[in-house]
């Protein structure tokens, strides 16, 4: 039913027009720009770069405290902290293009124009192989609702930067709605190639001793293991009802939480919290799929896309 990846390695992906030479991609916001990581694992290995949103302007993000640990996970309030985009392409891009690193862009803004221009800004420059829609944000001219949570706006957005740009464009959804699959199909509608999910879920915490919320910003997303169950089930469900591939994440901390997200539809996957508790853990999982292959006699990865999935 899905798009079904074709490589000549065993391990290679085609994510919606976005070749990749293993799934394994690196979250955006959790591994700079690559270079940050640079002596704990060979960055031209890893399927891709997801750099750290870019923005317009730069953004100094919000008032501290922005990140704080929670059971099984982490809360942060970043917002957004970026040098802008023109930073981005004259000091962050060269490099990753020199490494011969498969870089999608994140892109993310506070009008349907902003995220158009962005992606504009975008065309043409070496190196970047795709566009991942932040649409996690707040939307300025609907009363900052999140973009992400109307499926209209998303319908909009996505088509949009489709008309912006020749490059292959995932929208990242946001978990933070009652039903995943209407604003899958509103993506698919205005035109995603594939789409990432899932984003961080709404979340805070409160200081006893202070009395009030830790967090600078009040609320933070929730990542890590916390969240592996929700985004399994909301990858499982758009899986069987959007004929897209998808970019898989949220908790992902070892091979087997990997094969979890591959077996319930995603055809790569993408490890975000997991780097800050074991940088080189994006390797170790590439490695670690070319081992599952040749134990279980499988020759292409995509053989595990939804195999899980129940018809
Ligand atoms: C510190 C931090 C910063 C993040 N920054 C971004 C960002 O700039 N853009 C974005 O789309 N997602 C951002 N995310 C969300 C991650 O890319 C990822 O979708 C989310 O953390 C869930 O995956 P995980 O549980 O593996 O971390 C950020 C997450 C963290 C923890």
């Amino acid at each position: 039913m899905n798009e079904r990846g074709s490589s000549a390695t065993d391990l290679g992906v085609n994510l919606g027009g976005i070749k990749l030479q293993n799934p394994v991609t690196v979250a955006s916001g959790t591994f700079g720009y690559g270079r940050e990581y640079e002596d704990y694992l060979d960055i031209a290995k890893i399927g891709a770069v997801i750099v750290k949103g870019t923005t317009l302007e730069a953004r100094p993000g919000n008032p501290g405290p922005r990140i704080i640990e929670t059971p099984a996970g982490m809360l942060n309030a970043i917002g957004l902290e970026n040098p802008g985009v023109e930073v981005f392409l004259q000091e962050y891009l060269p490099y990753l293009y020199e490494k011969n690193v498969t870089v999608i862009a994140n892109i993310a803004g506070n009008t349907i124009e902003e995220y158009a221009l962005l992606a504009s800004r975008l065309e043409g420059q070496p190196g970047i192989a795709g566009i991942e829609l932040n649409i996690s944000c707040p939307n300025v001219k609907q009363g900052g609702l999140q973009f992400g949570t109307d499926p209209e706006t998303v319908y909009q957005v996505v088509k949009a930067v489709k008309a912006a740009s020749s490059l292959p464009v995932v929208p990242k959804l946001s978990p933070n709605v009652s039903d995943i699959v209407v604003i899958a199909k509103a993506a698919q509608a205005g035109g995603a190639d594939a789409l990432s999910m899932i984003n961080t879920l709404m979340g805070m915490a409160i200081d006893v001793n202070k009395r009030k919320p830790v967090l600078g910003n009040v609320f933070g997303g929730l990542s890590g293991p916390a969240i592996k169950p929700v985004a399994l089930r909301m990858i499982y469900q758009v899986y069987k009802a959007v004929d897209l591939p998808i970019l898989g994440g949220g908790g992902i901390m070892n091979i087997t939480d990997a094969l979890e997200f591959m077996m319930a539809g995603a055809s790569a996957i993408s490890i975000g919290t997991g780097n800050f508790v074991n940088p080189m853990l994006a390797q170790e999982i590439v490695e670690g799929l070319g081992k599952y292959l040749k134990q279980s006699g499988l020759h292409n990865v995509q053989e595990l896309v939804g195999i899980a999935v129940q018809k």
